[in-house]
């Protein structure tokens, strides 16, 4: 992974700048000791190392659901499903018609889309796997109750005791009662990780394997790239995108639109949208995360980027590589003059538009920080992974809120609750 702040230099200056990183890696300090004091929380910080000994387990539930099920429905919200989410839409095919469909649910209250995802599954055979570390979210409590209903109804009480799958607390909640009462296979969503940051959990891993992807890179690549006992030596790139983040909301900067040119990346946009919003937005604090895909958003959004409120800065994940490559084609008429374009790849001119765009932006007074991984595979999001939750962490003690909850999110639950008297 390269971190990239050459295009910094216009914006924020040396000094500036090592009093940001000093105050990042105190933060970073402080972190660690937490951990050490067996800080609330904290789980995450060494999950892909105590996740090792649950993996073949994972693996062995997520074989016999591929075995049996050729639809599986994961049943989450928030925390509990953009992780997964993230991981599977970076590395599945675009058009991969899938043996194993992945489908989604309880991650809104739209009945149209639970009933649509109904007949999808009429005359499937299809698996749950219903992840609420609460156990009692709205959204995911009502499509996890119509989809079991549908499944005893469509498949029998037997089938649907093998093929639910309940990820929760191990020792309380509704989902757990429920878990226990049905004899519905349980994994664990560890106590001390909250929702945003389990992906590494059975939580992620469990509906990524399930996908048919390789957990143990993914948790190799958040291995490698960090671990507690190292100390902060480790985190340089990972402090100085926590110190330009602080710099950029100190200089007026309060939205960070992180921007990717590869499609198969929004999902992950998503999560860490969630992360950073989720951890970093309150007590009048945070930058607003956004996320845009380019070039597809540079004929919508791109203006604003461009001319707008001048209140953005970028952080863009650029991938080096493709899977494949594809030349533009030659034609006999070249009625659209791209003939002079035809021994570029697609690729290559992706790139090109990647660099004109990060010229125009930071040309427009819109800062960009650049984070680049070789290819989109398992491992080098495993570091992205661990990359993004420690500098959400440290930004979050550097600004004095909280990473690790979120009041504000109670607001409209009770609101509900009251409508629904
Ligand atoms: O990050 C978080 O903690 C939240 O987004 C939760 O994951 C989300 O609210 C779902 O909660 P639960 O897993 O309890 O259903």
């Amino acid at each position: 992974m390269i971190f990239d702040i050459t295009n910094m230099a216009n914006f924020v200056n040396n000094d500036e700048l090592k009093v940001a990183q000093r105050k990042a890696i105190e933060a970073m300090q402080s972190l660690v000791e937490d951990y050490e004091n067996d800080g609330d929380m904290l789980g995450w910080m060494s999950i892909a190392a105590d996740i090792r000994p649950l993996i073949d387990n994972i693996e062995r539930c997520a074989s016999h659901m591929r075995r049996d099920c050729d639809a599986i429905v994961i049943c989450g919200i928030g925390g509990s499903y953009l992780g997964a989410f993230a991981v599977i839409s970076a590395l599945k095919g675009y058009f991969d018609y899938d043996k194993h469909e992945i489908l989604f649910a309880g991650n809104n209250l739209s009945q149209d889309y639970l009933l649509d995802m109904c007949d999808h599954l009429e005359g499937r055979k299809y698996g749950v796997v219903c992840i609420s570390k609460s156990g009692t979210t709205l959204e995911t409590a009502i499509a996890f109750r119509v989809l079991r209903n549908k499944m005893e109804e469509d498949l029998g009480l037997e089938w649907a005791k093998e093929h639910i799958v309940c990820v929760t607390d191990l020792t309380k909640g509704a989902l757990h009662d429920i878990a226990v009462l049905n004899g519905y296979q349980m994994f664990e969503v560890p106590d001390n990780i909250g929702g945003r940051f389990s992906v590494l959990s059975a939580v992620g891993l469990l509906p990524i394997a399930i996908a048919g992807f390789d957990i143990r890179q993914l948790i190799a690549g958040a291995f490698d790239f960090y671990r507690p006992h190292r100390g902060v030596e480790q985190c340089g790139e990972i402090l100085d995108y926590a110190s330009m983040r602080y710099l950029m909301s100190q200089k007026g900067k309060k939205v960070e639109n992180f921007v990717s040119f590869e499609p198969k990346l929004r999902g992950f946009s998503e999560w860490w949208k969630q992360l950073f919003g989720e951890s970093e937005g309150k007590d009048g604090k945070g930058l607003f995360p956004t996320s845009a895909t380019y070039t597809t958003d540079l004929h919508s959004l791109g203006q604003y980027v461009q001319q707008g409120d001048r209140i953005l800065f970028e952080t863009i994940l650029s991938v080096e590589n493709s899977n494949r490559e594809l030349e533009v084609p030659r034609t006999q008429d070249n009625l659209d003059k791209l003939n002079k374009y035809s021994w570029y790849t697609i690729g290559y001119m992706n790139s090109a538009a990647e660099k004109g765009t990060v010229m125009a932006h930071v040309a427009g007074d819109v800062p960009t920080i650049r984070i680049v991984i070789p290819k989109i595979n398992e491992y080098h999001l495993g570091q992205l992974i661990y990359f993004f939750e420690i500098a959400c962490a440290v930004s979050c003690k550097m600004t004095g809120v909280n990473p690790f909850n979120q009041p504000g999110v109670e607001d409209y639950k009770a609101n509900i609750r009251k409508l629904l008297k």
